[in-house]
């Protein structure tokens, strides 16, 4: 569920009209809704009520500050994947012992940066990142916490880019060289093993592949534990799809999931920490853009818009369908038209649908992307030299831009140029 419903015949979010903020703010933007925010947050705080846990949001989804601290203020911790993610989350006031540190290439610089500013844990990827990370607590005086992030070879059944927890992947250590690993790490003074940690992929819609996975992760808890380990701490990582089309059938609630987390893993009496991103930003974020031109082509009709393949990568990217509608609500029963649905890119592929029902549109008339909130903004690049486009968030009937559009000045003046030109 999400808060952008016509209301008296316009797309409204929350309680303000989506034209409005174009008129404030110029096409192609972001609008995020806090109540979607909020209670897609609190739908999985709630699916571990009665569990010891944390809801650490997965920040690359959509990482405007004015987002973190929104979360950050329920109650949210972050899961962070670079050094500026990083002090993004510690600027928007997240604290330390909220952050956990994921990602396969740590850099030198980033594990030092978290160690002097705390973090919850670090989930370790790997033993050269265990070898670094030992010797740069230990340079420091300090010691580190981390979970290993095992990889148990489960298919996640979800777009190849986007699954993790295959053994092809790159992603963990061989679930069935755990063992060793553990074994490896409790001899290190720099490092204290508190967990595991897994995340098998993103866009999962069957509970399935997670209760394989965290069945495994169950055995291994035990296994560890007989061996000596501490386990007390499991990351069970993020990925619950959401809906992207409105016929679909629905991918499982957070409630679902919850129940699932309580049945294969809650007698181990462990502390739990999930890493959800899309499902707490995704339906919570809509890109607006303006028909430029409709453009009759041989045997389809071209709708072309301001916003790009730049914007809003996913479609390019993963095939990806975002639910495309009108901003001003069409009459009930409005016939429909074919179109193919482009941006000013010069490529094919910025193309976001293709041969897409909608009702008739003009030039001139305003679309909003549904589903836009997770992976949108923050995969935005400038190719072709269009700057990156605004955010913005409402609350109730306020709105509030969160990032501000850059001036193309702002934009190019970023290049020097070497003296000898
Ligand atoms: N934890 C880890 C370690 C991850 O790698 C990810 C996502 C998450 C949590 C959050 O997963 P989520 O709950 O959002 O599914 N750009 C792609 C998605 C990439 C996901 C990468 N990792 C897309 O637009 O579909």
């Amino acid at each position: 569920m999400d808060h952008f419903l016509y209301k008296d015949g316009v797309l409204c979010a929350e309680d303000v009209p989506v034209a409005e903020i174009a008129a404030a703010v110029g096409t192609p933007f972001y609008v995020y809704s806090t109540a979607t925010l909020l209670r897609h947050f609190t739908l999985f705080d709630e699916a571990l009520e009665g569990i010891d846990h944390l809801v650490c949001y997965a920040m690359k989804a959509a990482s405007n500050q004015a987002i973190l601290k929104t979360l950050a203020q329920a109650g949210a911790g972050m899961d962070v994947v670079s050094g500026g993610e990083y002090r993004r989350a510690k600027a928007a006031g997240v604290p330390a012992d909220k952050i956990v540190f994921s990602g396969v290439g740590k850099t030198a610089a980033e594990i030092r940066l978290a160690l002097e500013g705390g973090i919850r844990q670090f989930n370790v990827e790997s033993e050269p990142e265990m070898v670094l990370l030992d010797a740069t607590a230990r340079a420091m005086n300090t010691v580190a916490p981390i979970t290993i992030r095992v990889n148990p070879d489960v298919d996640a059944k979800t777009h190849a880019k986007i699954a993790t927890g295959k053994s092809e992947n790159k992603f963990g250590i061989p679930i069935s060289r755990a063992r060793d690993v553990y074994r490896l790490a409790a001899k290190m003074p720099g490092l204290k093993v508190i967990g595991i940690d897994v995340h098998i992929g993103s866009q999962l819609t069957d509970l399935a592949p997670f209760e394989q996975a965290y069945q495994k992760v169950a055995d291994l808890t035990e296994m560890l534990r007989a061996e000596g380990h501490e386990i007390m701490r499991l990351d069970l990582g993020g990925g619950l799809g959401i809906p992207y089309a409105r016929d679909n059938q629905a991918p499982p609630l957070p409630s679902d999931y919850g129940a699932m987390v309580r049945r294969t893993l809650g007698h181990l009496g462990c502390e739990i920490e999930i890493e959800p991103g899309r499902l707490i930003a995704g339906n919570a974020g809509l890109m607006v853009s303006e028909v430029i031109y409709v453009k009759s082509g041989e045997g389809r009709d071209f709708l072309i818009i301001d916003g790009a393949m730049n914007d809003l990568i996913r479609p390019a990217m993963y095939e990806a369908w975002h639910d495309i509608i009108p901003v001003v609500e069409p009459e009930p029963g409005a016939e429909q038209a074919k179109y193919d649905i482009v941006g000013p890119v010069c490529e094919s592929g910025d193309t976001f649908a293709r041969e897409r029902m909608m009702p008739p549109v003009a030039s001139g008339d305003l679309v909003a992307f549904r589903s836009a909130g997770a992976y949108g903004a923050v995969m935005s690049s400038e190719y072709n030299s269009r700057p990156l486009i605004p955010e913005v968030l409402v609350r109730g009937d306020q709105f509030a831009v969160i990032r501000p559009r850059p001036t193309f000045d702002e934009m190019i003046n970023r290049d020097t140029i070497p003296e000898w030109l």
